[in-house]
């Protein structure tokens, strides 16, 4: 049943670059737009919407911060990402032009059924991000976008993750179709793109003997922190969620432009600092990083940079740097996260973790 893996966990990072074709297909015409029948929230409904707020936990949680930057970029509306047992507990503004998108791997987690019900009551349009069908989630919502990942049965979340990532760009990318932004040519470009994304992470895939490796040395350390920008930042928190999870260990992600407001206190010489780069093409938001790296450089951390494949200029600073294909900003934490989950997981493994079975947790939460 783990078709030849050890672990539940290996086989489902391996099952992901289907996972996201599974959840493209059928939903980009040949006439390269989206469709999303079984949305069951109309065109005019969506036209209607002012305000995006995404309730989700944990991993969806991360996907829903990193639909903020689809959703803004494309569809042009304001986006708030919450969790959802913060969410419920708070007064926040919701109205009938409200679209509320709670993101949820299983559909049965209890807080983001609560933050949908409280949702509810305040007439906001409810939208599901599932991977279950039949879960209680899109019974509660107005209508429910499914990720086609499969079962995921590990505990922690790497399929779900990713096609959740290719939910919400289709979503963004949705909505910016229909309410016409004026990105039109950019979104109508980013649909083929998206396109080709499962052959990119099944590139990654391909390249992860190093970071196992590297993993495997990093067994015996108290702490790893993760480093990111934009996007890269959920990527980052997401990192350190798994390592957490899996190896029982310290780590943290940051936005990289907050480390001079405190964490760079934490780096000491030898502590290992795995850092997301934006691609190059993106000038202000590389440059940036890169002058980060070299600042916990100096500091003598061990940087671990991921980068685009032939990003030459971290090469100097970074202790080991881990190739990416080049892909447009948005879609790179489709990438980045696939060498963090393999770490997270090697190096799990080298501590002797059962990584299908993470102590004190369970696969989903249906207790508040
Ligand atoms: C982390 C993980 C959890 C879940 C969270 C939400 O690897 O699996 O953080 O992401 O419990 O679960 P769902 O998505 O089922 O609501």
């Amino acid at each position: 049943e783990k078709g030849g893996y050890d672990y539940f966990m290996l086989k489902e990072i391996a099952e992901q670059p289907r996972a996201v074709a599974d959840t493209l297909l059928g939903r980009i015409g040949a006439d390269g737009r989206l469709t999303l029948d079984e949305m069951r929230i109309s065109d005019r409904e969506l036209r209607e919407v002012d305000k995006i707020i995404i309730v989700a936990c944990g991993t969806s949680y991360h996907a829903g911060l990193i639909a903020k930057y689809a959703i803004e970029h494309w569809a042009g509306l304001p986006c708030e990402v919450e969790l959802a047992s913060e969410f419920r507990y708070r007064d926040p503004i919701l109205s009938r032009s409200t679209l509320v998108i709670a993101i949820s791997q299983s559909g049965e987690t209890m807080d983001a059924l609560m933050a949908v019900r409280h949702a509810r009551e305040q007439h906001a349009k409810l939208l599901g991000i599932c991977n279950v069908n039949g879960s209680t989630l899109p019974r509660e919502c107005d209508g429910v976008l499914y990720t086609h990942a499969g079962p995921e049965i590990a505990v922690a979340s790497t399929k779900a993750f990713l096609t959740q990532l290719v939910a919400v760009y289709l979503i963004a990318l949705y909505i910016a179709q229909v309410r016409g932004t004026k990105f039109g040519d950019e979104v109508f470009a980013m649909i083929q793109l998206l396109a080709q994304m499962p052959e990119k992470v099944d590139e990654v895939l391909g390249t992860m003997e190093p970071v196992r490796e590297l993993a495997r040395s990093l067994a015996g350390e108290k702490s790893v922190l993760f480093l990111g920008r934009h996007v890269g930042f959920p990527v980052a928190l997401e990192g350190a969620l798994k390592l957490k999870e899996l190896a029982y260990m310290h780590a943290e992600g940051f936005a990289a432009g907050e480390l001079k407001h405190g964490p760079i206190a934490l780096i000491e010489p030898g502590l290992p600092v795995i850092v997301v780069v934006p691609p190059r093409s993106r000038d202000v938001l590389h440059d940036k990083i890169v002058s980060n790296i070299q600042e916990i450089r100096a500091r003598g951390a061990r940087t671990i940079v991921i980068a685009e494949e032939g990003d030459t200029s971290v090469e100097p600073y970074a202790d080991t740097l881990i190739g990416v294909p080049a892909v447009p900003t948005l879609f790179q934490p489709l990438v980045t996260t696939v060498p963090l989950q393999v770490f997270a997981c090697e190096l799990a493994t080298a501590k002797g973790h059962d990584v299908d079975q993470p102590r004190n947790l369970a696969k989903s939460v249906t207790v508040e």
